[in-house]
């Protein structure tokens, strides 16, 4: 019997540099997409799948996402008397219980799979998700619960995958398809960032893991990868040779919100989905899109 996977771990000292000035002073998962900050996302979609247990490796100037997920006692009594009982419902809905998160520090900039690391004592001897706070996803069904239910089947490790460009395999991991197991598929091959040309397949990672505790001993030891850092693949690629990996297919969208574009693409996006946004919104992107086709286009401006 697989256990249970309880417990997940959210990566967040990256320092946030695609997306100065705006992340100097506050941290990139602060940032707000359409109404909440980018980190609500993942917490939710792990709280979806069933996740009770928040673990937060963060770095220096993170301290508010602490914050951000305490109980604000002058806050929500304000909105008691105000009558805000909504707003007030809404925030209570969204607080994580007395000891269900922790918080644990990167203290140095070494890469994911020693972020990854950092989190081993609070873990322990257990499964648990990883969630990379970047990629934020829209679909019919959250990534992650998929993942678990995979996972209920198959035990070992599941990674998510999507489908990239096959000129932008060298910005990622990229893994590489075998037999079909489940909703998912083993996995026969993971390289991180190969180079071009020589990828297994499109099929990138795109954030999402449920690991086995064993992945910590092999980080202890991990000698850095691509980038000079210390990489959660190579770790993976490890623990491969003694435990299955599958992969779960995730067939949504997936922003990158971690750089400019994939940030206001995901803000783009949820807006549109967005019951109280949508409707007002649409006409003003069909304008804006309109009236810089126009400017871009000299045959048109010529004919207006
Ligand atoms: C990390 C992982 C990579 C994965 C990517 C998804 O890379 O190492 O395997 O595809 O996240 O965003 P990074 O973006 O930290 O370079």
């Amino acid at each position: 019997m697989n256990k249970r996977v309880r417990k997940a771990v959210f990566p967040v000292a990256g320092l946030g540099t695609r997306l100065l000035p705006a992340t100097k002073a506050i941290p990139k998962e602060m940032l707000t997409v359409v109404d909440k900050p980018v980190i609500d996302y993942v917490v939710e979609e792990a709280r979806e799948a069933g996740i009770e247990h928040f673990i937060f490796v963060t770095g220096r100037n993170k301290g508010v996402i602490e914050d951000h997920f305490d109980v604000q006692f002058e806050l929500y009594d304000t909105l008691a008397q105000r009558g805000k009982d909504d707003v007030l419902a809404d925030l209570q809905r969204r607080q994580p219980l007395p000891g269900q998160t922790s918080f644990t520090r990167q203290q140095a900039p070494l890469g994911l799979g020693h972020a990854v690391w950092c989190a081993r004592e609070i873990v322990g001897d257990e499964p648990f998700a990883l969630l990379l706070p970047d990629m934020i996803m829209q679909g019919d069904k959250p990534c992650m619960v998929e993942m678990v239910k995979l996972f209920e089947r198959t035990g070992g490790n599941i990674i998510g995958v999507q489908e990239c460009d096959p000129a932008e395999t060298h910005k990622y991991g990229i893994v590489g398809q075998g037999a079909a197991a489940g909703n998912g598929f083993a996995i026969d091959r993971m390289v991180e960032k190969p180079k071009q040309g020589t990828a297994p397949s499109n099929l990138y990672i795109n954030g999402r893991y449920i690991l086995q505790p064993q992945i910590f001993d092999l980080l202890a030891d991990q000698e850095r990868g691509a980038g000079n850092e210390i990489q959660l693949t190579d770790a993976m690629l490890k623990l491969k040779a003694n435990q299955p990996f599958y992969g779960y297919h995730f067939r949504g969208e997936t922003y990158d919100c971690g750089s400019p574009e994939g940030f206001v693409e995901a803000n783009l996006a949820f807006a549109l989905a967005h019951k109280g946004l949508a409707a007002k919104l649409r006409p003003t992107l069909q304008k804006l899109l309109e009236d810089t086709d126009q400017a871009d286009t000299p045959r048109r401006k010529a004919a207006g």
